[in-house]
């Protein structure tokens, strides 16, 4: 039983136990409708505290109930039914209340929390809006301009912003239950407040208020619907009437539970939670993680450090002189410099996490760590010489990892004289913000080593997939596919701007042109520079002409766009134009006329061939950890499910023929037989 009632004396305890995070499903749904029932039916109760076992509230409706038709009763039952209850119900709230759990809460006379709860509405991360009258109740509770926000970006507030938007009553200190049944009892000697829905609106909304707040959701959206039609349904809340607005609430979610975007976005959300313990490592006994150090300071070592800290592990960090160790602790005051900005981080944090992490310029010091995290420079003998010295350094049991994105963690591995302690973890920068971790085993690495990277990715808050070796593992391969398609494409007669503007059209983050120029044209020229060396192929005629000239990108005040200095926007270059010009007549591709999607489908599908291959050489064990690293590494849409998926949706035999004539224009190299194997199997399931 998910419900159980208890007693107080007067005071009824409704108790919710439903591991993990009390999902409400379908027996939870009755068990409330029966619970209220029986309980406006008992005289000698005076009040209902409502309260869940476990690590928290109520986390939600059960996302895995989605995939099937809606079975009563449904939760705007349970919901009005608990607001039309004859005594006062209290939600007692820990962890998290989140969705339906907080649309529970809604229906609720009162709410109180503990200090560390959290309450959301992140219905529009899962491509839905509110279905049980979330949006209909919260505005009147909380002022218009927070009520957009819980609304359309889904993100939960701290139970202390709660209590100052008038969302929770009260923060209680102590035992929750104890105290939410003297809160009770507290309440039953005032007037009650009227029941949520009874209640008039907080502060108004008018047209301008919607105009602006509309194209604001739209453009942070980049072509996700649910955030918009979320936002409709909280202007529904203020123009028409409860019931009215209730019916469009729950018909949009309805809607949109079915639609292709939910669909892919659940995908996702249970794509992370399996990507923690894949097959692989399922009986591989990882090592305790009690303290961490990072050789070298950079940009990537001091957001490490800070993400490790953030981790609650006391971090050393290393550096090879006096010098370096200044300018490394230099950056990690920068970036905590940059969370204090933007309120992530507290003044008094910030000295606490400055006080946590030790500069060192000794080796030495590296002997009290579980986990070594190289992250120097990307240069192989640059990393080889720091693993040679980790051997005398470090305790025959640490973990030693290096933070490469490119290079082969065997030939790191090898410079040590134990090569089984050596795993490749790629960290993507900014490192204390972005959720991907590569995990790369070397071939000698030994199973306890990459359970403990595993750990070590959980510690830190961040989704890690496995990927094997070869150059690039699986984002930076697929980015460099990217790269090289999207300059094939201004050779055949395409601008940078109008395939930046396809890609964003498609939802990416950012285009292609765009964004090297952000993060500089050097690094993938060395790169293309030592394949060349390896006998490689690596075409890039325009980017190599570019760097010959000094364009690197937004630094040098150019690259593939021109930049007026101290601006970010990019402006059409006429060099870029007469580079891209003399490079066209040297090669023969079809020109063609396409845009939006078509022109993003001749970016995308030979990212999709590769990787099918990258699938069949078992760099990536599943497709969903190619959308998992797409989605958090690169800016691939969410609300598309990742690379793969995107790929089942669009029908893999539609897609080997599409590639076939790109191929014969020109524009695409052979489709791989692996994709076309997966085409002629079906092989999306
Ligand atoms: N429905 C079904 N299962 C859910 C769920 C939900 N609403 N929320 C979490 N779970 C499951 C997870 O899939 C996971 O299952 P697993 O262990 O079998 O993989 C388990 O609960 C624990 O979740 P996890 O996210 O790993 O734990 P956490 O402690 O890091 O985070 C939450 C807990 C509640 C913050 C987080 O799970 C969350 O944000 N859930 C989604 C909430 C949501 O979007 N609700 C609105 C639904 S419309």
């Amino acid at each position: 039983m998910s419900v159980k009632t208890e007693r107080d004396r007067e005071v009824a305890v409704v108790v919710l136990d439903h591991p993990p995070v009390n999902a409400i499903d379908q027996a939870m749904r009755q068990g409330l409708l029966d619970a209220a029932e029986r309980l406006d039916a008992d005289e000698d109760v005076r009040a209902v505290v409502l309260i869940a076992a476990g690590g928290t509230f109520i986390a939600g409706a059960d996302i895995a109930e989605f995939d099937r038709p809606p079975e009563p009763p449904h939760l705007p039952e349970v919901v009005a039914r608990i607001e039309s209850a004859s005594v006062p119900w209290i939600a007692a709230i820990h962890g998290t209340a989140l969705g339906g759990g907080l649309e529970i809460a809604l229906g609720c006379r009162f709410r109180v929390a503990v200090a560390s709860a959290r309450l959301g509405l992140p219905e529009v991360t899962l491509g839905l809006v509110p279905g049980s009258g979330g949006t209909v109740r919260l505005p009147r509770l909380v002022p218009p301009e927070a009520a957009v926000r819980l609304v359309t970006t889904g993100r939960p507030v701290s139970a202390s912003e709660a209590a100052e938007l008038g969302l929770v009553d009260a923060i209680v200190e102590g035992e929750l239950r104890k105290e939410a049944v003297a809160f009770a009892r507290a309440a039953l000697d005032r007037p009650l407040p009227e029941r949520t829905l009874a209640r008039a609106r907080v502060g108004k909304a008018n047209a301008d208020f919607w105009a602006e707040h509309q194209s604001a959701t739209a453009r942070r959206a980049r072509g996700q619907h649910s955030p918009q039609r979320a936002l409709q349904c909280l202007r529904g809340a203020y123009e028409d009437d409860p019931a009215e607005a209730l019916a469009a609430e729950r018909a949009t979610f309805l809607e949109l539970r079915c639609s292709e975007q939910a669909r892919a976005l659940r995908h996702v959300f249970f794509a992370e939670r399996a990507a923690a313990r894949p097959p692989e490592i399922a009986d591989l006994r990882p090592r305790p993680v009690g303290s961490a150090a990072v050789v070298g300071g950079g940009t990537m070592g001091a957001g490490i450090a800070v993400a490790l800290w953030d981790a609650g592990l006391p971090v050393i960090l290393v550096e090879r002189d006096a010098e370096a160790s200044e300018r490394a602790r230099k950056n990690f005051d920068r970036i905590l410099e940059g969370l204090v900005r933007r309120g992530h981080l507290g003044a008094g944090e910030r000295a606490r996490h400055v006080a946590g992490v030790r500069f060192e310029t000794d080796y030495a010091a590296l002997g009290e760590a579980d986990v070594v995290i190289e992250a120097v420079f990307e240069d192989l003998e640059v990393k080889r010489g720091v693993f040679a010295r980790l051997d005398e350094a470090c305790r025959a049991d640490a973990v030693l990892a290096t933070n490469t994105s490119y290079l082969d963690p065997n030939a790191i591995a090898a410079a040590t004289a134990r090569p089984e302690r050596v795993i490749g973890t790629h960290f993507f920068s900014p490192a204390n913000v972005m959720k991907l971790l590569e995990i790369v085993p070397a071939d000698a690495t030994a199973p306890d080593v990459t359970a403990t990277a595993f750990r070590l990715a959980k510690m830190l808050r961040k989704i890690p997939v496995l990927a094997g070796i070869c150059e690039g593992f699986i984002g930076n391969r697929l980015l460099r596919i990217q790269r090289a398609q999207a300059e094939r494409l201004l050779l055949a007669g395409y601008t940078p701007a109008a395939i930046d503007q396809a890609m964003r059209e498609f939802g990416m983050a950012m285009g292609p042109f765009e964004a090297q120029d952000l993060s500089g044209l050097d690094i993938a020229a060395a790169q293309r520079q030592s394949a060349r060396g390896r006998g490689e192929r690596a075409l890039a005629p325009v980017a190599d002409a570019l760097v010959k000239m000094g364009r690197l990108g937004q630094k040098t005040g150019g690259g593939w766009y021109d930049y007026i200095e101290g601006e970010r926007t990019p402006h059409p270059s006429s060099v870029v134009a007469q580079v891209v010009s003399e490079q066209s007549g040297k090669v023969s591709v079809k020109r063609r006329k396409t845009a939006g999607m078509e022109l993003a489908d001749l970016v995308i599908f030979p990212m999709i061939d590769e990787a099918a291959r990258i699938l069949d050489e078992g760099i990536a064990r599943r497709a969903t950890d190619i959308d998992l690293v797409e989605v958090l590494g690169y800016g691939f849409p969410r609300w598309r499910g990742g690379l793969a998926y995107y790929a089942c949706t669009r029908g893999l035999a539609d897609i080997v023929s599409t590639l076939d004539s790109m191929e014969a224009d020109g524009l695409a190299d052979s489709t791989s037989d692996a994709l076309r194997q997966l085409a002629r199997d079906e092989g999306c399931s």
